[in-house]
C-alpha cells in the first residue's frame, strides 16, 4: 500500500465516535449470517450444488413475515463460495409459477450458460431443470440472479453473493460477505405490485420501502474494537444506490473484478446497483458501545433526494467487551493491471436515452432504440472497444456488461487509476463515461449489457453485442 494512504488511513480511523452509544440494538434481533449450499463432490476443486428457486415464507425483520421468492428457501440465497480456477456445477431447479434462469453477474462464463433467455439459454419453465456448469476464472465478489422478468423476481428476492477467493489476497483480518437489497411492502405480508407507478414508476426505478442486510433489516453483528474488518459487499437492489457511512474511512482495496491497482480511502462508500466492493473498516468505538452504520441518501437523479429522510439506519455493529486491539500495519495490497490500449481500440456511441412515446408512457432505449426494436452491435473475438456513454436522461444509469470486464477511462481517454476490472459503472445523470473493453478470444456468443436499475432494463434500456459470428447490417436486424 502507498504510505501515504496508509497513514490517512490509520489516522483517521481512531478518531470520529460517530454515534457512539447511540444504537439500540432491537432484542428479537435475526441472525444475519449467510448459509453456504452443500457440496455434493468430493473432488476439493469442483463445487457441485442443488440450486432451486421457490416461494418460501421468510422472516426479514422480528415478527414479519413475507412470501418472498428465494433461493434454497433463503433470503438471500446461499453464499456460493469457490476458489479461483475451480469448477462449479449448479443443478438448479424451478419451482416459482414462473419461468426464470440464473445469470451470474459479473463471471466471464461461456455465452450458453448466462442465462439470458433467446440469446444464451431458453427460459427454464416452471417444474423445468437446468445444469449450469463452467469455471471461475477470476477471483471476488460476484452474484447471481434472474434474467427474466429481472425487476418483479429480484424484487421478490432472488439474489444470492457467489465469492471467489484467491489465497494470494487473504487478509488476516475477520472476512463478512454484505448483501444490501431492498423489498418493497404494501400491507403486512404483501409485496408492492412490481408495476406500482405505471410507467413513471418504471421511468424513477422502484426503490423497495425495507432495507435489508443479508436478508434481515438492520440486524446487528459483533465485532471487536479497533479490529479492521474485511467487508465482501454487493449492491443487489433492483434500483436504490447505497451511500454507507460508519463514521470511519473505508479503504477499498477491491471492486467487481476482484483487486484494484492500490488502495483508495474514502468517508462513505458508494454502490450502484449490481456493483461491488472489497473493502477494509475499522468500526469506531470503545469496548462495549454499539454504532450504527447508515445508508446516506444519494442523488440518482430526478425525485431521488426531494422530500426524503436523509438517511436510513442499515445496521448495528455492537463492540465486545475484549479490549481494543493493537493494528498490525496492513500487508501491502497493489496488483498490477495493465492499462488496455486506446489506439487501435474502435469507438462506439451510446446513448442512455428515454422517450415519451404518448401522456405517460416513456421508454427507456439506446440510441433512442429500445431493446425489443434493437439491433446488436458486433465485435470480432480480440476486438477492443471504446463506448462512450452519454447518458440524456434525468437519472442515474448503473451500466452493465455481461461476460467481459472493462476499464474506466477519463473524457480523454486516458485511464483510470487506480486500474480496476468493472462489469457495472454508473453513468450520473446527464453526464458521460467512457469504458473500455477487450472481447475475449475464447468466448464468442451474444452478450447482454442493460441499465442495472432493473425498471430501467425492462423499461428498454438494453442492448446486445454479437462477438464473433459474421458482420451485422446493424439497421435491418431486428428481435422478433
Ligand atoms: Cu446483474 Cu444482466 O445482470
Ligand atoms: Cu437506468
Amino acid at each position: 500500500m502507498r504510505p501515504i494512504v496508509a497513514a490517512l488511513f490509520w489516522g483517521l480511523a481512531f478518531v470520529a465516535p460517530y454515534a457512539q452509544g447511540t444504537a439500540t440494538p432491537t432484542a428479537g434481533d435475526l441472525p444475519a449470517v449467510l448459509r453456504e449450499p452443500v457440496d455434493k463432490n468430493p473432488d476439493p476443486r469442483i463445487l457441485d450444488i442443488d440450486l432451486e428457486a421457490r416461494v418460501t415464507s421468510v422472516e426479514f425483520a422480528p415478527g414479519e413475515r413475507i412470501d418472498a421468492w428465494t433461493y434454497n428457501g433463503l433470503l438471500p440465497g446461499p453464499l456460493i463460495r469457490a476458489h479461483v480456477g475451480d469448477r462449479l456445477i449448479v443443478h438448479f431447479t424451478n419451482s416459482l409459477p414462473q419461468p426464470t434462469t440464473v445469470h451470474w453477474h459479473g463471471l466471464r462464463v461461456p455465452a450458453n450458460m448466462d442465462g439470458v433467455p433467446e440469446h444464451s439459454q431458453a427460459e427454464v419453465p416452471p417444474g423445468g431443470r437446468f445444469v449450469y456448469d463452467f469455471i471461475l476464472p477470476d477471483a471476488g465478489l460476484f452474484w447471481y440472479h434472474p434474467h427474466v422478468q429481472s425487476a418483479a423476481q429480484a424484487g421478490f428476492g432472488l439474489y444470492g453473493a457467489l465469492l471467489v477467493e484467491d489465497a494470494s489476497d487473504r487478509l488476516p483480518f475477520p472476512e463478512r460477505v454484505l448483501v444490501l437489497s431492498d423489498i418493497a411492502i404494501d400491507k403486512p405480508g404483501v409485496f408492492e405490485s412490481p408495476d406500482s407507478g405505471g410507467s413513471a414508476g418504471m421511468a424513477f426505478g422502484r426503490e423497495g420501502n425495507r432495507l435489508l442486510v443479508n436478508g434481515r433489516e438492520r440486524p446487528t453483528f459483533t465485532a471487536r474494537a479497533g479490529a479492521p474488518e474485511r467487508w465482501r459487499v454487493v449492491n443487489a437492489a433492483k434500483s436504490r444506490y447505497f451511500n454507507l457511512d460508519i463514521g470511519s474511512p473505508f479503504l477499498t482495496i477491491g471492486v467487481d473484478g476482484g483487486l484494484q491497482e492500490y488502495p483508495t480511502k474514502s468517508e462513505t462508500l458508494v454502490l450502484a446497483p449490481g456493483e461491488r466492493a472489497d473493502v477494509i473498516v475499522t468500526p469506531p468505538g470503545a469496548p462495549g458501545t454499539s454504532l450504527v452504520v447508515r445508508a446516506l441518501l444519494f442523488d440518482r437523479g430526478y425525485g431521488s433526494i426531494e422530500a426524503r429522510i436523509p438517511f436510513d439506519d442499515l445496521f448495528t455493529i455492537r463492540l465486545s467487551e475484549a479490549p481494543a486491539a493493537t493494528v498490525a500495519p496492513l500487508p501491502e495490497l497493489h496488483r498490477s493491471i495493465e492499462a488496455l490500449p486506446v489506439a487501435q481500440a474502435t469507438r462506439v456511441s451510446l446513448d442512455l436515452t428515454i422517450t415519451q412515446r404518448s401522456d405517460q408512457v416513456f421508454e427507456y432505449g439506446i440510441n433512442g432504440v429500445a431493446f425489443a426494436k434493437g439491433h446488436w452491435l458486433h465485435a470480432d473475438p480480440g476486438e477492443t472497444q471504446i463506448w462512450t456513454l452519454t447518458n440524456k436522461t434525468k437519472w442515474s444509469h448503473p451500466f452493465h456488461l455481461h461476460g467481459f470486464f472493462f476499464q474506466v477511462l477519463d473524457e480523454h481517454e486516458q485511464p483510470v487509476h487506480p486500474l480496476a476490472w468493472k462489469d457495472t459503472v454508473s453513468v450520473p445523470y446527464e453526464r458521460t463515461v467512457k469504458v473500455i473493453v477487450r472481447f475475449d478470444t475464447d468466448r464468442p456468443g451474444m452478450w447482454m449489457f442493460h441499465c442495472h436499475v432493473l425498471d430501467h432494463a425492462d423499461g428498454g434500456l438494453m442492448g446486445m453485442i454479437e462477438v464473433g459470428g459474421h458482420a451485422h447490417d446493424a439497421a435491418s436486424e431486428h428481435k422478433p
